[in-house]
C-alpha cells in the first residue's frame, strides 16, 4: 500500500531514526509499503522517515522497478567504507521539482540486514554509492539540501516557502 511522502518542512525529516530491533510483521509491511510508494512516485530510493516512520530502513531500485533483481532493502545500514568523490545532480522525493549538484564519495560499502533479517554487505559505485549516502542521510535527519552551500540552499528553501504560502507545497 502506498503511503504519503513527507516534504521538506516536515519535522519527521530532520530527526535521526532509530535502529530496527526485529523484523516483525509491521516492519515487513512497512518495507512492502515503502517499495510500493517508491515505484509509484516514481523514485530510485526511499527512506522510512520520508513516510513518517523514524526507523533505520531504506529501499533502493535504480531500475525503477523494471528489473526486480535491482531492488535493495537495507535495515540498520552502516558504512563500512567510502572512497573517492563525485559531483552529480541530485534530487529527492521529499523535495519534488528541485535538484542540485551535490558532492559525494564515488564508492560506498554498506553493511546491514536484508528484509529477512540476514546480514548483507553491498558495494556501490557512482549512482548506487550516491543513493546509499542519500538514503542514510535521511536516516540521520538530513536532506540533500543540507549538503549544499548556503546560497544554493537558501534559494531552494525560499522558493519552497513561496510555494507553501501559495498552498502549492
Ligand atoms: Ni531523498
Amino acid at each position: 500500500m502506498r503511503r504519503p511522502i513527507l516534504r521538506l518542512g516536515a519535522d519527521a525529516l530532520t530527526e535521526p531514526a532509530r535502529p530496527v530491533a526485529a523484523i516483525t510483521t509491521e516492519i515487513a509491511t512497512l518495507i512492502d509499503d515503502m517499495i510500493d510508494t517508491m515505484y509509484a512516485a516514481p523514485g530510485i530510493g526511499l527512506a522510512a522517515p520520508q513516510v513518517g516512520v523514524p526507523l533505520r530502513v531504506f529501499v533502493i531500485d535504480l531500475s525503477l522497478g523494471h528489473d526486480r533483481g535491482e531492488l535493495i532493502t537495507m535495515v540498520n545500514p552502516e558504512f563500512v567504507d567510502r572512497a573517492g568523490m563525485q559531483l552529480e545532480e541530485e534530487g529527492c522525493l521529499s523535495v519534488p521539482g528541485f535538484t542540485a549538484t551535490v558532492a559525494r564519495p564515488h564508492r560506498a560499502v554498506v553493511r546491514g540486514l536484508d528484509r529477512e533479517g540476514q546480514p548483507q554487505t553491498l558495494e556501490g559505485d557512482g549512482l548506487l554509492a550516491r543513493a546509499f549516502q542519500h538514503e542514510i542521510d535521511h536516516l540521520d535527519g538530513r536532506l540533500f539540501t543540507d549538503r549544499l552551500r548556503g546560497i544554493k540552499r537558501d534559494l531552494i528553501v525560499r522558493k519552497i516557502h513561496k510555494l507553501a504560502r501559495a498552498g502549492k507545497w
